[in-house]
Protein backbone atom coordinates (compact mmCIF):
# COMPACT_ATOMS: atom_id res chain seq x y z
CA UNK A 1 0.00 0.00 0.00
CA UNK A 2 1.31 3.45 -0.84
CA UNK A 3 1.25 6.30 1.94
CA UNK A 4 0.20 9.64 0.71
CA UNK A 5 2.02 12.98 1.99
CA UNK A 6 0.58 15.83 -0.80
CA UNK A 7 2.36 18.78 -1.67
CA UNK A 8 1.27 21.75 0.61
CA UNK A 9 2.68 23.92 -1.95
CA UNK A 10 1.28 22.47 -5.18
CA UNK A 11 2.29 24.48 -8.49
CA UNK A 12 -0.36 27.57 -9.28
CA UNK A 13 -3.26 27.09 -12.28
CA UNK A 14 -1.43 29.64 -13.97
CA UNK A 15 2.18 28.61 -13.91
CA UNK A 16 1.04 25.38 -14.54
CA UNK A 17 -1.17 26.28 -17.97
CA UNK A 18 2.17 28.54 -18.88
CA UNK A 19 4.40 25.04 -18.66
CA UNK A 20 2.11 22.82 -20.60
CA UNK A 21 1.73 25.29 -23.36
CA UNK A 22 5.30 25.07 -23.78
CA UNK A 23 6.82 22.23 -21.86
CA UNK A 24 9.47 21.07 -23.94
CA UNK A 25 11.65 17.88 -22.86
CA UNK A 26 12.66 16.80 -19.27
CA UNK A 27 12.47 20.74 -18.63
CA UNK A 28 9.92 21.05 -15.80
CA UNK A 29 8.79 18.57 -13.29
CA UNK A 30 5.50 17.52 -11.14
CA UNK A 31 4.64 18.65 -8.25
CA UNK A 32 5.39 14.91 -6.41
CA UNK A 33 7.51 11.57 -7.14
CA UNK A 34 7.41 8.19 -5.76
CA UNK A 35 9.69 6.42 -3.72
CA UNK A 36 9.64 2.70 -2.72
CA UNK A 37 13.08 1.78 -0.46
CA UNK A 38 14.85 -1.84 -0.63
CA UNK A 39 17.06 -3.44 1.94
CA UNK A 40 18.26 -6.72 1.75
CA UNK A 41 16.56 -7.96 4.99
CA UNK A 42 13.59 -6.01 4.23
CA UNK A 43 12.85 -6.30 0.21
CA UNK A 44 10.73 -3.43 -1.45
CA UNK A 45 9.29 -1.27 1.51
CA UNK A 46 7.33 1.72 2.36
CA UNK A 47 5.98 2.70 -1.08
CA UNK A 48 4.97 6.51 -0.98
CA UNK A 49 3.96 9.61 -2.75
CA UNK A 50 6.12 12.39 -1.75
CA UNK A 51 6.25 16.28 -2.83
CA UNK A 52 9.06 16.49 -5.67
CA UNK A 53 12.36 17.12 -3.68
CA UNK A 54 15.80 17.13 -3.81
CA UNK A 55 17.59 13.96 -2.29
CA UNK A 56 20.12 14.33 0.73
CA UNK A 57 22.68 11.69 -0.08
CA UNK A 58 26.07 11.17 1.67
CA UNK A 59 29.16 11.03 -0.48
CA UNK A 60 29.82 7.83 -0.18
CA UNK A 61 26.46 6.65 -1.55
CA UNK A 62 27.91 3.96 -4.52
CA UNK A 63 25.68 5.55 -6.92
CA UNK A 64 28.33 8.36 -6.89
CA UNK A 65 31.00 6.04 -7.29
CA UNK A 66 30.44 2.92 -9.25
CA UNK A 67 27.25 4.10 -11.36
CA UNK A 68 25.10 0.75 -10.31
CA UNK A 69 22.07 2.32 -11.55
CA UNK A 70 19.03 1.83 -14.06
CA UNK A 71 16.24 3.67 -15.51
CA UNK A 72 13.02 3.44 -17.94
CA UNK A 73 11.37 6.12 -19.81
CA UNK A 74 7.88 5.61 -20.99
CA UNK A 75 4.51 8.01 -21.54
CA UNK A 76 1.25 8.76 -20.11
CA UNK A 77 -1.30 10.41 -22.68
CA UNK A 78 -4.60 11.80 -22.39
CA UNK A 79 -7.75 9.54 -24.15
CA UNK A 80 -10.63 11.48 -25.55
CA UNK A 81 -12.77 9.51 -22.92
CA UNK A 82 -10.98 11.80 -20.10
CA UNK A 83 -8.62 9.03 -19.15
CA UNK A 84 -5.01 8.59 -18.79
CA UNK A 85 -3.48 5.32 -20.55
CA UNK A 86 0.22 4.42 -20.53
CA UNK A 87 1.56 2.62 -23.37
CA UNK A 88 2.93 -0.72 -23.21
CA UNK A 89 3.89 -0.40 -19.01
CA UNK A 90 4.06 -3.95 -18.57
CA UNK A 91 6.93 -3.68 -21.58
CA UNK A 92 9.02 -1.06 -19.56
CA UNK A 93 8.71 -3.18 -16.01
CA UNK A 94 9.83 -6.16 -17.10
CA UNK A 95 12.76 -4.49 -19.55
CA UNK A 96 13.09 -2.37 -15.76
CA UNK A 97 13.64 -6.06 -14.32
CA UNK A 98 15.85 -7.36 -16.92
CA UNK A 99 18.27 -4.10 -16.79
CA UNK A 100 18.17 -4.49 -12.47
CA UNK A 101 19.46 -8.30 -13.25
CA UNK A 102 22.17 -6.56 -15.56
CA UNK A 103 23.04 -4.52 -13.02
CA UNK A 104 22.90 -6.79 -9.75
CA UNK A 105 19.73 -4.49 -8.58
CA UNK A 106 17.08 -6.18 -7.24
CA UNK A 107 14.27 -6.79 -9.64
CA UNK A 108 10.95 -4.12 -8.83
CA UNK A 109 7.88 -6.49 -9.40
CA UNK A 110 5.87 -5.77 -12.33
CA UNK A 111 2.91 -5.11 -10.53
CA UNK A 112 4.83 -2.50 -8.04
CA UNK A 113 5.82 -0.75 -11.07
CA UNK A 114 2.85 -0.06 -12.65
CA UNK A 115 1.11 0.96 -9.12
CA UNK A 116 3.82 3.60 -9.24
CA UNK A 117 2.67 4.67 -12.20
CA UNK A 118 -0.96 4.69 -10.99
CA UNK A 119 0.05 6.47 -8.14
CA UNK A 120 1.97 9.30 -9.34
CA UNK A 121 -0.34 9.79 -12.69
CA UNK A 122 -3.27 10.22 -10.03
CA UNK A 123 -1.48 12.62 -7.76
CA UNK A 124 -0.10 14.79 -10.35
CA UNK A 125 -3.31 14.35 -13.21
CA UNK A 126 -3.14 18.13 -14.13
CA UNK A 127 0.06 17.96 -15.46
CA UNK A 128 -1.09 15.80 -17.91
CA UNK A 129 -1.06 17.85 -21.38
CA UNK A 130 -3.87 17.92 -24.08
CA UNK A 131 -2.90 18.91 -26.92
CA UNK A 132 -1.65 16.73 -29.51
CA UNK A 133 1.98 15.45 -29.58
CA UNK A 134 1.93 15.93 -26.30
CA UNK A 135 2.41 13.24 -23.05
CA UNK A 136 3.58 13.48 -19.52
CA UNK A 137 6.92 11.29 -19.73
CA UNK A 138 7.19 9.05 -16.88
CA UNK A 139 10.86 8.11 -15.36
CA UNK A 140 11.08 5.60 -13.07
CA UNK A 141 14.64 4.68 -11.95
CA UNK A 142 16.46 2.80 -9.14
CA UNK A 143 20.14 3.52 -7.79
CA UNK A 144 22.31 2.36 -5.05
CA UNK A 145 21.71 3.95 -1.86
CA UNK A 146 24.35 2.14 0.27
CA UNK A 147 26.71 4.44 2.27
CA UNK A 148 29.91 2.55 1.48
CA UNK A 149 33.34 2.63 -0.45
CA UNK A 150 33.39 -1.41 -1.43
CA UNK A 151 32.62 -2.54 -4.61
CA UNK A 152 29.87 -5.10 -4.68
CA UNK A 153 26.12 -5.33 -5.28
CA UNK A 154 24.06 -2.67 -3.07
CA UNK A 155 22.55 -4.02 -0.38
CA UNK A 156 20.26 -0.86 0.20
CA UNK A 157 18.49 0.73 -3.11
CA UNK A 158 16.18 3.43 -4.15
CA UNK A 159 13.30 3.58 -6.61
CA UNK A 160 12.11 6.72 -7.71
CA UNK A 161 9.78 7.84 -10.12
CA UNK A 162 9.62 11.34 -11.57
CA UNK A 163 7.33 12.80 -14.09
CA UNK A 164 7.47 15.61 -16.79
CA UNK A 165 4.93 16.97 -19.28
CA UNK A 166 6.20 16.56 -23.13
CA UNK A 167 6.09 17.81 -26.30
CA UNK A 168 8.32 17.64 -29.45
CA UNK A 169 11.95 16.21 -28.89
CA UNK A 170 13.86 16.55 -31.22
CA UNK A 171 14.13 20.32 -33.15
CA UNK A 172 14.40 18.89 -36.57
CA UNK A 173 12.31 15.82 -35.21
CA UNK A 174 9.84 16.50 -38.06
CA UNK A 175 11.53 17.02 -41.21
CA UNK A 176 14.81 14.44 -40.78
CA UNK A 177 18.13 14.28 -38.81
CA UNK A 178 21.34 14.30 -40.17
CA UNK A 179 23.88 10.98 -38.56
CA UNK A 180 27.11 10.57 -37.92
CA UNK A 181 28.63 7.36 -37.91
CA UNK A 182 30.77 6.56 -35.60
CA UNK A 183 33.30 4.72 -36.50
CA UNK A 184 36.12 5.92 -33.14
CA UNK A 185 33.96 5.27 -30.46
CA UNK A 186 31.38 2.64 -29.34
CA UNK A 187 28.25 2.18 -27.43
CA UNK A 188 28.38 -1.08 -26.42
CA UNK A 189 30.31 -4.27 -27.30
CA UNK A 190 29.24 -8.13 -26.84
CA UNK A 191 28.81 -9.58 -23.18
CA UNK A 192 28.45 -5.66 -22.07
CA UNK A 193 25.92 -3.18 -20.87
CA UNK A 194 24.46 -2.29 -24.04
CA UNK A 195 20.95 -4.26 -23.42
CA UNK A 196 20.53 -2.78 -20.00
CA UNK A 197 19.01 1.10 -19.64
CA UNK A 198 21.52 1.87 -17.28
CA UNK A 199 23.37 5.00 -17.14
CA UNK A 200 26.87 4.23 -17.74
CA UNK A 201 25.45 3.70 -20.98
CA UNK A 202 24.35 7.07 -21.85
CA UNK A 203 27.67 8.17 -20.38
CA UNK A 204 29.90 6.33 -22.78
CA UNK A 205 27.86 8.12 -25.57
CA UNK A 206 28.46 11.93 -24.81
CA UNK A 207 31.36 12.45 -26.65
CA UNK A 208 30.41 10.54 -29.64
CA UNK A 209 27.29 12.49 -29.33
CA UNK A 210 29.66 15.99 -29.45
CA UNK A 211 31.41 14.87 -32.42
CA UNK A 212 28.27 14.47 -34.35
CA UNK A 213 27.53 17.71 -33.21
CA UNK A 214 30.80 18.95 -34.31
CA UNK A 215 30.44 17.20 -37.39
CA UNK A 216 27.16 19.08 -37.94
CA UNK A 217 25.00 15.84 -37.11
CA UNK A 218 21.60 15.76 -34.96
CA UNK A 219 22.64 12.12 -34.11
CA UNK A 220 25.19 9.83 -33.51
CA UNK A 221 25.08 6.03 -35.17
CA UNK A 222 26.06 3.41 -33.54
CA UNK A 223 28.10 0.63 -34.97
CA UNK A 224 28.92 -3.05 -33.55
CA UNK A 225 32.31 -2.75 -31.22
CA UNK A 226 33.87 -5.76 -32.83
CA UNK A 227 34.09 -5.14 -37.11
CA UNK A 228 32.92 -1.40 -36.70
CA UNK A 229 30.76 -2.36 -39.75
CA UNK A 230 27.19 -3.45 -38.73
CA UNK A 231 24.47 -0.95 -37.47
CA UNK A 232 23.05 -1.04 -34.16
CA UNK A 233 21.16 2.21 -32.77
CA UNK A 234 21.10 5.77 -33.31
CA UNK A 235 21.66 8.12 -30.01
CA UNK A 236 18.66 6.99 -28.07
CA UNK A 237 16.74 5.45 -31.17
CA UNK A 238 16.45 1.94 -32.76
CA UNK A 239 16.75 2.35 -36.34
CA UNK A 240 14.43 0.94 -38.92
CA UNK A 241 15.27 0.85 -43.28
CA UNK A 242 12.72 0.53 -45.52
CA UNK A 243 13.36 -1.30 -49.12
CA UNK A 244 10.80 -0.75 -51.42
CA UNK A 245 7.56 1.35 -51.94
CA UNK A 246 4.14 1.27 -51.47
CA UNK A 247 3.12 1.76 -54.78
CA UNK A 248 4.79 -1.27 -55.67
CA UNK A 249 3.15 -3.23 -52.70
CA UNK A 250 6.63 -4.26 -51.66
CA UNK A 251 7.76 -2.24 -48.62
CA UNK A 252 9.58 -4.26 -45.85
CA UNK A 253 10.86 -2.47 -42.60
CA UNK A 254 14.24 -3.67 -41.80
CA UNK A 255 15.65 -3.05 -38.36
CA UNK A 256 19.17 -4.41 -36.65
CA UNK A 257 18.17 -7.78 -34.69
CA UNK A 258 18.43 -7.64 -30.84
CA UNK A 259 22.09 -9.26 -30.43
CA UNK A 260 22.76 -8.47 -26.62
CA UNK A 261 24.29 -4.99 -27.31
CA UNK A 262 21.09 -3.42 -28.92
CA UNK A 263 18.93 -1.73 -26.51
CA UNK A 264 15.47 -3.35 -26.87
CA UNK A 265 13.20 -0.48 -27.67
CA UNK A 266 9.50 -1.03 -26.94
CA UNK A 267 8.89 1.73 -29.97
CA UNK A 268 10.96 -0.77 -32.39
CA UNK A 269 8.81 -3.81 -31.53
CA UNK A 270 5.65 -2.46 -31.54
CA UNK A 271 6.35 -0.67 -35.11
CA UNK A 272 7.41 -4.09 -36.15
CA UNK A 273 3.69 -5.39 -35.42
CA UNK A 274 2.43 -2.52 -36.59
CA UNK A 275 4.14 -2.69 -39.69
CA UNK A 276 2.88 -6.38 -40.60
CA UNK A 277 -0.46 -4.70 -39.74
CA UNK A 278 -0.07 -2.25 -42.29
CA UNK A 279 0.84 -5.42 -44.76
CA UNK A 280 4.41 -4.39 -44.63
CA UNK A 281 7.60 -7.11 -44.42
CA UNK A 282 9.28 -6.65 -41.23
CA UNK A 283 12.70 -8.60 -40.78
CA UNK A 284 15.18 -8.09 -37.72
CA UNK A 285 18.16 -8.84 -39.22
CA UNK A 286 22.08 -7.43 -39.43
CA UNK A 287 22.63 -4.25 -41.45
CA UNK A 288 26.04 -3.53 -42.46
CA UNK A 289 26.72 0.41 -43.73
CA UNK A 290 28.33 -0.42 -46.91
CA UNK A 291 24.19 -2.06 -47.63
CA UNK A 292 23.14 0.72 -46.48
CA UNK A 293 25.07 3.06 -48.83
CA UNK A 294 24.50 0.66 -51.47
CA UNK A 295 20.96 0.12 -51.28
CA UNK A 296 20.11 4.38 -51.22
CA UNK A 297 22.73 4.50 -53.96
CA UNK A 298 20.31 1.85 -55.90
CA UNK A 299 17.54 3.64 -55.08
CA UNK A 300 16.11 0.29 -52.92
CA UNK A 301 16.28 1.68 -50.02
CA UNK A 302 13.66 4.89 -50.05
CA UNK A 303 13.16 5.79 -46.32
CA UNK A 304 15.12 5.47 -42.94
CA UNK A 305 13.88 5.99 -39.40
CA UNK A 306 14.82 6.16 -35.68
CA UNK A 307 12.23 5.37 -33.21
CA UNK A 308 12.07 5.58 -29.94
CA UNK A 309 9.33 7.01 -26.77
CA UNK A 310 11.12 10.28 -26.38
CA UNK A 311 11.12 11.54 -30.16
CA UNK A 312 8.49 8.89 -31.16
CA UNK A 313 9.55 8.41 -35.17
CA UNK A 314 12.87 10.58 -36.45
CA UNK A 315 12.80 10.55 -40.02
CA UNK A 316 16.47 10.24 -41.38
CA UNK A 317 17.70 12.61 -44.03
CA UNK A 318 21.16 12.43 -44.32
CA UNK A 319 23.95 10.33 -43.21
CA UNK A 320 27.57 11.51 -42.62
CA UNK A 321 30.81 9.76 -41.95
CA UNK A 322 34.63 9.90 -42.35
CA UNK A 323 33.62 8.64 -46.02
CA UNK A 324 31.14 11.30 -47.21
CA UNK A 325 28.06 11.98 -46.99
CA UNK A 326 24.45 11.08 -48.78
CA UNK A 327 20.99 11.69 -48.46
CA UNK A 328 17.68 9.99 -48.03
CA UNK A 329 14.81 10.22 -49.82
CA UNK A 330 15.66 13.81 -51.01
CA UNK A 331 15.98 14.36 -47.25
CA UNK A 332 12.14 14.85 -46.51
CA UNK A 333 10.14 12.41 -44.47
CA UNK A 334 8.90 9.31 -46.69
CA UNK A 335 4.79 8.25 -47.03
CA UNK A 336 6.22 4.58 -44.90
CA UNK A 337 7.96 6.41 -42.24
CA UNK A 338 4.81 9.01 -42.07
CA UNK A 339 2.13 6.07 -41.91
CA UNK A 340 3.65 4.08 -39.21
CA UNK A 341 4.32 6.92 -36.54
CA UNK A 342 0.57 8.02 -37.55
CA UNK A 343 -0.60 4.64 -36.51
CA UNK A 344 1.59 4.32 -33.37
CA UNK A 345 0.43 8.08 -32.27
CA UNK A 346 -3.18 7.08 -32.87
CA UNK A 347 -2.96 4.10 -30.68
CA UNK A 348 -1.08 5.94 -27.97
CA UNK A 349 -3.28 8.83 -28.07
CA UNK A 350 -6.49 6.63 -28.28
CA UNK A 351 -8.05 7.33 -31.60
CA UNK A 352 -7.22 4.40 -33.19
CA UNK A 353 -8.79 0.50 -31.70
CA UNK A 354 -5.99 -0.98 -29.36
CA UNK A 355 -5.71 -4.72 -31.19
CA UNK A 356 -2.83 -5.07 -29.14
CA UNK A 357 -3.76 -4.48 -25.33
CA UNK A 358 -0.92 -1.58 -25.79
CA UNK A 359 -3.12 1.12 -23.57
CA UNK A 360 -3.29 0.72 -19.75
CA UNK A 361 -5.27 3.12 -17.89
CA UNK A 362 -3.98 4.68 -15.25
CA UNK A 363 -6.51 7.27 -14.01
CA UNK A 364 -10.12 6.44 -15.25
CA UNK A 365 -12.35 9.46 -17.47
CA UNK A 366 -14.20 11.29 -15.06
C1 LIG B 1 19.95 3.49 -26.53
C2 LIG B 1 18.48 3.47 -26.80
N1 LIG B 1 18.03 2.79 -27.88
C3 LIG B 1 16.72 2.71 -28.16
C4 LIG B 1 15.77 3.35 -27.38
C5 LIG B 1 14.32 3.24 -27.71
O1 LIG B 1 13.63 2.47 -26.77
P1 LIG B 1 12.09 2.70 -26.47
O2 LIG B 1 11.40 2.56 -27.78
O3 LIG B 1 11.72 1.62 -25.52
O4 LIG B 1 11.98 4.06 -25.91
C6 LIG B 1 16.20 4.09 -26.27
C7 LIG B 1 15.25 4.81 -25.42
O5 LIG B 1 14.73 4.28 -24.51
C8 LIG B 1 17.58 4.14 -25.97
O6 LIG B 1 18.02 4.84 -24.91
Amino acid sequence: MFSRTLTTHPTSADRLAEILAAPGFGKYFTDHMVLIDWDADRGWHDERVVPYAPFTLDPATMLFHYGQEIFEGLKAYQQPDGSVAAFRPEANAARFARSAHRIALPELPEQLFIDSLTELVAADRAWVPTAPDTSLYLRPFMFASEVALGVHPAKKVTYCLIASPAGIYFSHGATGVTVWLSAEYVRAAPGGTGEAKTGGNYAASLLAQAEAAQRGCDQVVWLDAVERRWVEEMGTNNLCFVYGTEDAGTVEIVTPALNGSLLPGITRDSLITLARDLGYAATERRISTDEWGKAVDAGEMTEVFGCGTAAVVTPVAAVRSADGEFTIGGGRPGPVTLKLREALVAIQQGTAPDLHGWRHTLVPGA
